[in-house]
C-alpha cells in the first residue's frame, strides 16, 4: 500500500523555486502529488468524529506544509490542539517559528490600534472597524445557535449602523480608537428626547462629551457633514428607537466588548502589541492557545478576531516582494465560520494561503453559516473554493450523499439480475481502482447504468484509524478539474498512517 509521502525541500533552494506554486508538498501517489499550488486552492477535510481528520489527513498536510516553509494561524477548538503543533513544530525543525497566543498574555495584539495603523490617511478605518466586529458578532452567534431569524438583515444593519456611529464619533473628536471608549459611546448614547436635554446627563455621557469635542474650529467641509450624520443618529434616531429594538442593538455589541474589557483578554487585546498577522508572512506559526472548549465565548471572539485580521492582512500582502505561503489552519472549522469566508477565499490564491478546515458534516456548516438558503448558499460558494477535498469516514447521510454527488456519476457496469455490484467492501473498492478502466465494455449478463462512481454508503465503511485499524485512516480525495493518474479518476482512495504512540 503507498501511503502519502512528505516531500523534503532542499534547504538552500531560493525563495522563487521553494515556494514556487508547483513544488510538491506530498506524494498521493508515485505519480500524483499536492503541490504548494493546490494546498492555496484550499482544503476541506469531511469526517465523523474519531474518522481520522486531525490524527490521518491534518497531521500530514500539517507537516508537510511546516515542513515547505510555510508560516500560518491555527484556530483551536480543543486543549490538546496547542500540544499537537508543539509536536508538528518540533518534528519539522519549526519549533522557534512557534508563537503560542494564550493565558500566559505575553503576546498581545491591539486589533483597533492595528487596525487604525493599517488603514492610514484614507476613510477605510470606520468601514473596517465595523466589518470586524460585525461579522465576529454574527459568526460568534451563529457558532452557538444557527438561528438564521427571519429579520436578520434588519439587526445586521441596526447594529452596524450603532458601530458606525461611535466608531466615526470617535475619530472625529480626535480620541484614540478603542475597545473601552467605543463601549462607553454606545452604553452613554441618550434613551429618550427629555434625557438629552438634561444637563445632569449631558456632564456624565461619555457619548455627549465627545459629540461636543468633535464638533470644533477647523473642520473640514467633509468632518462637518459626516459630524452632522453622527449627531442626528445619537440624538435623534438613536432615542426614538423602541425600547426592545434599542436593548437588542446595544447588547449586541456590548455582549462582545464586554468579554474584551475584562481580564485575560483585555491584556490580551486592548493594551500593546508585540505580534500581528504579519507574523505568518514572516514563517511564524501562531496558535491561538485559547480553545472554546475551556475558553467558550472568550476563545470564540478571541479567535475569531485573529482570523478576521489575519485574512484583512493576507488581503494586503505583497506575494511578489515576499512568495512564502500561510495557511489558515482551523479544526472544527465549523465553530470559526463567517460570511466572509467565500469572498475570502476566492482571492486566497493570489495571496499565497492555503486555507485549511476539518470539520465533521456538510450540516454544520451550512448552519454555522446561519442555516436556511443563506447559510446553504455561502456553504455552498464556500466548498467550491475549497478545492481539495479530503472525504473520511461519516455516518451522516446528508454529507455522504453531498460527497458522492461531488464526485459524480458515470456509467457503470452491473451484473444483470443481481443486486450486490461488481465491487464489494474491499479497499480501493474493487470498482476504485482496478475495475475503472473496463467500465466501458458490457458483455451477456451485465448492463450499463449512469449512478454515482463512489456510493454514499461507501464513505460508512472507510477506515477510521486506531489499533483495530492497524492505525490507518482511509479517506477518498476529491480535486475538481483534475484527474489523477493512479485512478484515471477526479477522485482517489489515500491511505494515512497514524503517528506512532508512545514510541
Ligand atoms: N497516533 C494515533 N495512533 C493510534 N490511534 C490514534 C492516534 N491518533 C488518534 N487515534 C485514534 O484514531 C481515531 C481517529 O482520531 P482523530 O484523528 O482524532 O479523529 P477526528 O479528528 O476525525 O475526530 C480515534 O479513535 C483516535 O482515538
Ligand atoms: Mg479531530
Amino acid at each position: 500500500m503507498m501511503f502519502p509521502r512528505l516531500f523534503r525541500a532542499k534547504r538552500r533552494t531560493p525563495a522563487a523555486v521553494r515556494w514556487s506554486l508547483s513544488t510538491p508538498l506530498l506524494q498521493w501517489s508515485s505519480s500524483d502529488v499536492w503541490t504548494i499550488g493546490d494546498a492555496v486552492t484550499g482544503t476541506l477535510v469531511t469526517g465523523a468524529t474519531g474518522s481520522g481528520k486531525t490524527s490521518g489527513s491534518g497531521r500530514a498536510m500539517a507537516l508537510a506544509m511546516l515542513r515547505a516553509g510555510f508560516g500560518g494561524l491555527v484556530l483551536t477548538t480543543k486543549p490538546d490542539e496547542r500540544e499537537e503543533w508543539e509536536q508538528y513544530c518540533a518534528a519539522t525543525n519549526r519549533s522557534d517559528d512557534l508563537l503560542v497566543v494564550g493565558s500566559a498574555a505575553d503576546l498581545r495584539f491591539n486589533f483597533l490600534d492595528y487596525e487604525a495603523r493599517m488603514a492610514g490617511e484614507g476613510a477605510g478605518l470606520t468601514e473596517n472597524v465595523v466589518n470586524l466586529f460585525s461579522t465576529v458578532l454574527e459568526a460568534a452567534d451563529n457558532g452557538g445557535s444557527g438561528s438564521g431569524r427571519e429579520d436578520e438583515g434588519y439587526w445586521r444593519r441596526a447594529s452596524r449602523q450603532l458601530i458606525r456611529n461611535a466608531v466615526e464619533l470617535l475619530s472625529l473628536a480626535g480620541s484614540r480608537l478603542s475597545v473601552p471608549d467605543l463601549y462607553r459611546v454606545v452604553i452613554s448614547a441618550p434613551t429618550s428626547a427629555e434625557q438629552k436635554r438634561s444637563t445632569q446627563w449631558q456632564a456624565q455621557s461619555v457619548c455627549f462629551q465627545r459629540l461636543k469635542e468633535a464638533d470644533r474650529e477647523g473642520l473640514t467641509a467633509r468632518q462637518q457633514g459626516d459630524l452632522e450624520v453622527v449627531a442626528d443618529y445619537f440624538l435623534v434616531e438613536f432615542p426614538e428607537l423602541s425600547e426592545k429594538t434599542r436593548s437588542v442593538i446595544v447588547s449586541t455589541f456590548t455582549s462582545m466588548t464586554d468579554v474584551l474589557m475584562r481580564g485575560l483578554l483585555r491584556e490580551l487585546f486592548c493594551t500593546d502589541t508585540n505580534v500581528t498577522p504579519e507574523a505568518a508572512a514572516e514563517g511564524k506559526v501562531v496558535v491561538i492557545d485559547l480553545p472554546v472548549k475551556t475558553f467558550g465565548e472568550l476563545g470564540s471572539y478571541s479567535q475569531l478576531i485573529w482570523k478576521f485580521c489575519f485574512q484583512r492582512a493576507s488581503e494586503r500582502r505583497d506575494v511578489a516582494a515576499n512568495p512564502r505561503p500561510v495557511f489558515l489552519w482551523v479544526d472544527e472549522a465549523q465553530s470559526f465560520l463567517m460570511s466572509s469566508d467565500a469572498a475570502f477565499q476566492s482571492t486566497c490564491r493570489s495571496a499565497r494561503v492555503a486555507t485549511t478546515y476539518l470539520t465533521q458534516n456538510v450540516s454544520n456548516v451550512y448552519s454555522a453559516l446561519g442555516g436556511q438558503e443563506k447559510g446553504r448558499a455561502e456553504a455552498a460558494s464556500l466548498f467550491a473554493n475549497l478545492n481539495t477535498k479530503v472525504l473520511h469516514a461519516n455516518g451522516d447521510p446528508v454529507t455522504n450523499e453531498w460527497a458522492a454527488s461531488l464526485i459524480g456519476r458515470s456509467r457503470q457496469t452491473l451484473a444483470n439480475g443481481n443486486t450486490s455490484h461488481s465491487r464489494d467492501g474491499a479497499w480501493p473498492f474493487s470498482l476504485g481502482i482496478e475495475g475503472m478502466s473496463d467500465s466501458g465494455s458490457t458483455s451477456a449478463g451485465f448492463s450499463e447504468t449512469w449512478e454515482y462512481e463512489v456510493q454514499p454508503a461507501q464513505f460508512t465503511q472507510l477506515k477510521t484509524g486506531g489499533p483495530s485499524n492497524g492505525c490507518q485512516v482511509d479517506a477518498i480525495l476529491f480535486q475538481n478539474g483534475r484527474r489523477f493518474s493512479a485512478s484515471n479518476r477526479t477522485w482517489m482512495p489515500v491511505t494515512f498512517q497514524q503517528a506512532s504512540r508512545g514510541a
